[in-house]
Formats: structure tokens, C-alpha cells, sequence
């Protein structure tokens, strides 16, 4: 058992209560983090007089070589520390004696485990994006390639009116350029540095906080030390935005899974996508999609167990915090590994165009559109509306469309319609004549593309 502190202790600490306190099974997660901030740390104790320059040179040369041995696996982190910031104070001082005792002069854990997590979380949002921008890669190139690729849009999970491949991937576009903005504001707002704010008080030593802070690319420091120390809300505010993309990512995975079966064959999803059955012979199934869908519950509840753990935490630090790491880091690994895989099986799918074209031709899907024509030769939309149920349901005793039904069937039921009402109905005009922007629209979704790209060309800037 290694631990920091003890002075005041008369006993050794019972060894299960050691084991329940101890963090370092998964804090060693922020190794990286730690040896950063301590070296800022030091850094700006020598600027401020506060450690001398031997001082200084020592313990960051005893740092680099820790993190060094540890990459190359020459030096191990072992159970035996309580937390990683143990582990590196501990080893500092094996290596360089007592300058290594000087390092957390003027630092507490609060605010040392605040920075390690801040910076840890930073870069995972900027890697979440990184994702996230090549799944809207993938899917810019599928609307282009798809833009007069017709299909049933559905509302109800019922058709409702054709649209296009390009449209309805250019839905889940939106939806994922939504997150990358999101992720943008949270960076923005988060980046602010804690370093500094001692255990909750600040420090007597002449710390430079502002320098710590620009050390580590941070706009500066915060601005109060009691909410330093206590802050978790970035956390929240990340493990939220995680949630929005798996949440968007299992409506897509549902929707992929749809049309993947034997009913839909919209999409077929490629061999090295898909699982067998081990009894079935003749199955290939929708796996990843499956598990995308049902990750999704588990990165909520990363969001809810953080929510629920800061809900009654008197100010500042309470131990209760130190539960923010293992469900965050699972979060975070899970909509990565979540966000490559449905990548690599969305831009290997193939969509069958043909059974798409023939399910958007069934359905009564230009049914508006034939509403529509009626209104432009002067019928109010009332009756149209009307006179149009009415051939539905007649269609559906013949089993038959509205543009397979005679110009006389037709006339029958209204006479306003004209051998005009064909073309005017076509799933092609329908599609067509939808040229308000946001629309399916051959040229409206030309506009739309170009705008996205050129979003996307700018966040690679
Ligand atoms: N392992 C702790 C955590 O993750 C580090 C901070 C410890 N601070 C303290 N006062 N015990 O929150």
C-alpha cells in the first residue's frame, strides 16, 4: 500500500477500505495527463522564483524519463498506489530524491484529478469529431452519388411520399454535423484551466495561473477555485452530446436493420459486415447494427450515473466525484468503436436502387402530388383531398395505382383530371417538382450538398 499521506494516521488502513478508495485500476488512464500537468506545474513554480532552476530540470527530466520507461514498457503501474498520481510522485522521488518531494508544492488532487480529466476529456472530444467528420464524408459521397436514386419516405413507418437516397442520407447528415457543432461548443466553453485552485481555496504561493493555463493550450484560467475543483459539468455536457450521437446512430441502425430484411431489400449489408446464425444456414444478420442500437443504452446511462452522482454533493471536492472516470472512459471508447464500425459498414453497404424505385411506385405515394394537380386546375384542397381518398380507395379494390388507372376511371370520380395528370404524378415529378431548399429536388439537394461541403472543408481548415 502506497499513499500519500499517513502523517496524521496512528493505524494502517484496513485493507479492504484501501482497495474501495483506491483509484488507480482505471485513473492510469490519465497518466499521460498527469505527467503534463506536473511539468506545466513546475514550469511555472521556477518562472515564479518558487522552485529553483535545478529543481526544475530535475523533475522534469525525472517526469520525461517516467513517462518514457512506461511507454516502452520498462517500468510498470502497478496496483500497489493508490491513484496515478501516486504512482508518479512516488517514482519521481525514487529517481530524483528530494526535489521530487518539491513537485506538488502549491497543488492539491482536487485540482490535479480536475486538470488530468479536463485535458483527457478535451481530446476525446476533438477524436469524437475526427470520427464523426468521416461518417459525414461517407455519407456527402452517398447523397452525391444517390441524388435521383428514388425511394418511399415514410412517416408512421408507413409511405408516405417519394423521395430521394440522397434526401434521406442528407437527413442523418444534418443530424451528425449537429453533433460536430455541439462538440465544438463544448471544447469552447470547457477550456479553461483549473491548475491552481489548490484543494478548493487557492494557494499562498505566488502561483501564475494564466501561464500554467497557456502552457496547456487553455484560454486561461477559471475564475473560481471552489468550482474548479467541484466542476464536473464538461463531463455532463460531453457524456450528453455522446448520448445525441448514439441516439442518432440507433435510429439509423434501426432504420438500417429495416431495410436490410427479407421484406425491405432496400440495403444489403456486406459480407464482412454481417454475422451467421449458427443454426440457420441461410442467415446473414444485421450485428452491427444491433449493437450500435443497443450501446446506445449504455452511454445513456453513463450520462444518468454522473447526473445522479453530482446531484447532492455539497461544495467542493467529495470523493464521490472520483466516480466520473470508469463510466466516462467506457462511454467514450464504446461511441468511438460505435461510430468506426457503422462507418465501415455504411460506406460498404449496397443500396438496391431498383427495389427502392418499385416500393416508392406502390403505396399511393404521389397521392399529395395527385392532390396537388387538382388543386392547380382550381379545386380547393379540401375537396381534393376528397376526391382523391375516394381513388385510393377504389385503387385498392382494383388493386390498382392512381397512374395505372384510365383517363375515363379517372374522370369518373372528378372530371377536372386531364391526360396530363400522368406526367404530373410520375414519381420522377414528384420528386422533381420539391425544389424548396431542405427539399429532395434534384437541384435543391445540389445546393444542399454544396453548403456541406463546403462546412466540411472548413472544419478540416
Ligand atoms: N482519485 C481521486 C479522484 O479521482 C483523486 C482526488 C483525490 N482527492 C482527495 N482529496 N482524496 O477524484
Amino acid at each position: 500500500m502506497a499513499q500519500l499521506w499517513g502523517g496524521r494516521f496512528t493505524k494502517e488502513t484496513d485493507k479492504l477500505v484501501y482497495q474501495f478508495n483506491a483509484s488507480i485500476t482505471f485513473d492510469k488512464k490519465l497518466f499521460e495527463q498527469d505527467i503534463e500537468g506536473s511539468i506545466a506545474h513546475v514550469v511555472m513554480l521556477e518562472k515564479q522564483g518558487i522552485l529553483s532552476c535545478d529543481e526544475k530540470d530535475a523533475i522534469v527530466k525525472g517526469l520525461t524519463g517516467i513517462r518514457k520507461d512506461v511507454e516502452e514498457g520498462t517500468l510498470f503501474i502497478t496496483d500497489e498506489y493508490e491513484d496515478i498520481h501516486s504512482f508518479i510522485e512516488a517514482s519521481l522521488i525514487d529517481r530524483i530524491g528530494d526535489a521530487g518531494k518539491k513537485m506538488h508544492t502549491g497543488r492539491s488532487r482536487n485540482d490535479q484529478v480536475a486538470l488530468d480529466m479536463k485535458l483527457y476529456v478535451r481530446s476525446e472530444v476533438l477524436h469524437v469529431s475526427e470520427h464523426l467528420q468521416e461518417l459525414l464524408e461517407t455519407l456527402i459521397s452517398i447523397m452525391e452519388e444517390n441524388l435521383t436514386t428514388y425511394m418511399p419516405g415514410f412517416t408512421h413507418l408507413q409511405k408516405a411520399q417519394p423521395t430521394t437516397l440522397a434526401h434521406h442520407m442528407g437527413a442523418y447528415f444534418e443530424m451528425f454535423k449537429r453533433d460536430v457543432l455541439r462538440l465544438k461548443d463544448i471544447y469552447k466553453r470547457m477550456n479553461v484551466c483549473p491548475l491552481g485552485s489548490g484543494a478548493f481555496a487557492g494557494t499562498t504561493y505566488p502561483l501564475d495561473r494564466s501561464y500554467t493555463a497557456s502552457l496547456m493550450g487553455f484560454e486561461g484560467p477559471t475564475l473560481n477555485s471552489m468550482d474548479s475543483v467541484a466542476d464536473r459539468d464538461y463531463i455532463i455536457e460531453f457524456l450528453s452530446a455522446l448520448s445525441t450521437i448514439m441516439m442518432h446512430l440507433s435510429r439509423f441502425s434501426e432504420e438500417i436493420i429495416i431495410w436490410n430484411s427479407n421484406e425491405y431489400r432496400f440495403v444489403e449489408i456486406d459480407d464482412g459486415f454481417s454475422t451467421g446464425s449458427s443454426i440457420m444456414p441461410q442467415k446473414k444478420n444485421p450485428d452491427i447494427a444491433e449493437l450500435v442500437r443497443g450501446k446506445t443504452g449504455r452511454v445513456y446511462g453513463a450520462l444518468m450515473s454522473i447526473l445522479t452522482t453530482m446531484k447532492g454533493l455539497p461544495l467542493a471536492y467529495n470523493k464521490d466525484m472520483q466516480e466520473d472516470k470508469e463510466v466516462t472512459f467506457d462511454a467514450i471508447e464504446t461511441v468511438k468503436n460505435c461510430l468506426v464500425l457503422f462507418n465501415g459498414m455504411l460506406s460498404t453497404m449496397k443500396f438496391n436502387h431498383k427495389v427502392m424505385e418499385e416500393s416508392a411506385m406502390k403505396g399511393f405515394t404521389n397521392a399529395t402530388d395527385a392532390a396537388d394537380y387538382l388543386v392547380n386546375k382550381g379545386v380547393p384542397f379540401r375537396d381534393a383531398h376528397g376526391i382523391i381518398g375516394q381513388l385510393v380507395l377504389y385503387c385498392i379494390e382494383k388493386n390498382s395505382s392512381i397512374d395505372a388507372l384510365s383517363i375515363e376511371e379517372l374522370r369518373a370520380i372528378s372530371p377536372v383530371f386531364d391526360v396530363d395528370v400522368y406526367d404530373a404524378i410520375s414519381l420522377k415529378t414528384c420528386v422533381e417538382k420539391r425544389l424548396t431548399i431542405g427539399a429532395p429536388g434534384q437541384k435543391a439537394m445540389e445546393e444542399v450538398i454544396r453548403i456541406n461541403k463546403e462546412f466540411l472543408n472548413q472544419l478540416k481548415a
